[in-house]
């Protein structure tokens, strides 16, 4: 893939700026993290395991003096979890610049979550949905406080261009029992690039002022091809990466953080680009059809609204 332009020196100065980031404990959230702190941001750290979010933020604390990072629980595979973490971070903060939904799955053999969705299509999408909505009035209120500033990533793939069902989601069987691992992770993240178009239409920089980005990170050297054990082409997926690391087409982690940290927090990522699909490494791309579909983007957000609000999810908190 050709190289980019971006450089990290394009953020601007992020003191009394705040951030969460979801899965930043490790990967690609990990270096997003970095990067926003080093900026001197405040980042929130959304982990869902404690013991694992506390040596990676003395970590940060050892690459950088600026910043400061808070750990947030946060467990995607549980509805509860993702309001609780909601409200503690509306509770703490007067103010929101960034959300970035990053934290993700793939290639998991099939199983459901204890709210009874397919644990693949809830962990990368349902709940990031459900999160980003119960911060959409923070997210609003700190964009008319500080025009431009306040943004939201979904970190998707370009598995949602290869591997997604027939018709895109399949709105009568989001489970997909009887399809493969990736078949579940492709209409996942083809949810996350639908997600950002329709938050683009509801609240972009022409209504609320938000910036809002899809972002396929590159293939990137993270422990989520370890946990690809589901059928092929996820197992195979699995017992090739080795090799892709061995002959370098697998980047680090610092350069899958570029796209997320472009979009996020850059300069050079202006108004005219929000809703865009952000490809390797912090350039404006061209998502898959079904990703272009306004129809489908809107049908998914009502859906997606149906589903919750019927759970009484979507209640004040
Ligand atoms: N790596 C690539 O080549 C690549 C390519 C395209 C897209 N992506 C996307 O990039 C994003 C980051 O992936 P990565 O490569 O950095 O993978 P990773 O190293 O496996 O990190 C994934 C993060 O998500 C967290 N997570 C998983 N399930 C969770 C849950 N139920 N609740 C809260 N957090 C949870 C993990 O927490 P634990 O540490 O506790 O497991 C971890 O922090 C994902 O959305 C992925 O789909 C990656």
């Amino acid at each position: 893939m050709p190289s980019s332009k971006f450089s990290l020196e394009s953020i601007p100065d992020l003191t009394g700026k705040v951030y969460l980031v979801t899965g930043g404990n490790t990967g690609i959230g990990f270096a997003t993290v970095l990067g926003l702190a080093s900026h001197g941001a405040t980042v929130y750290m959304g982990a869902r395991s404690k013991e694992k979010a506390l040596p990676a933020i003395e970590d940060i604390k050892t690459q950088t003096k600026s910043g400061t990072v808070h750990f947030l629980q946060l467990d995607l595979s549980s509805f509860e979890s993702v309001i609780s973490a909601a409200r503690e971070l509306r509770r703490k903060e007067e103010a929101l610049h960034g959300l970035v939904n990053n934290a993700g799955i793939m290639g998991v053999p099939f199983g459901k979550t204890e709210n009874g969705y397919e644990v693949q299509f809830q962990t990368n999408y349902m709940s990031h949905w459900l999160l980003t909505y119960h911060l959409l009035p923070i997210l609003t209120a700190t964009s008319a406080e500080s025009p431009g500033f306040a943004r939201i990533v979904n970190v998707t793939s370009d598995g949602h261009e290869r591997f997604p069902p027939k018709g895109g989601i399949k709105f009568d069987d989001t489970d997909l029992e009887n399809e493969g691992a990736m078949t579940r992770y492709g209409q996942s993240k083809l949810a996350n690039v639908l997600h950002t178009k329709e938050l683009n239409h509801r609240y972009g920089p022409t209504s609320s002022g938000l910036r809002v980005a899809a972002v396929h990170p590159g293939h990137i050297d993270t422990n989520l091809n370890k946990q690809a054990t589901g059928t092929a082409p996820s197992a195979v997926l699995r017992a090739v990466t080795p090799i892709m690391r061995c002959i370098g087409i697998l980047e680090d982690k610092e350069k899958g953080a570029w796209s997320s940290l472009f979009a996020i927090a850059s300069n050079d990522f202006k108004a005219s680009d929000s809703g865009a699909y952000v490809v390797p490494y912090a350039k404006i791309g061209t998502p898959s059809a079904y990703a272009q579909n306004q129809g489908l983007a809107t049908k998914l957000w009502e859906w997606t609204d149906r589903e919750l609000g019927s759970k009484g999810l979507l209640d004040q908190i």
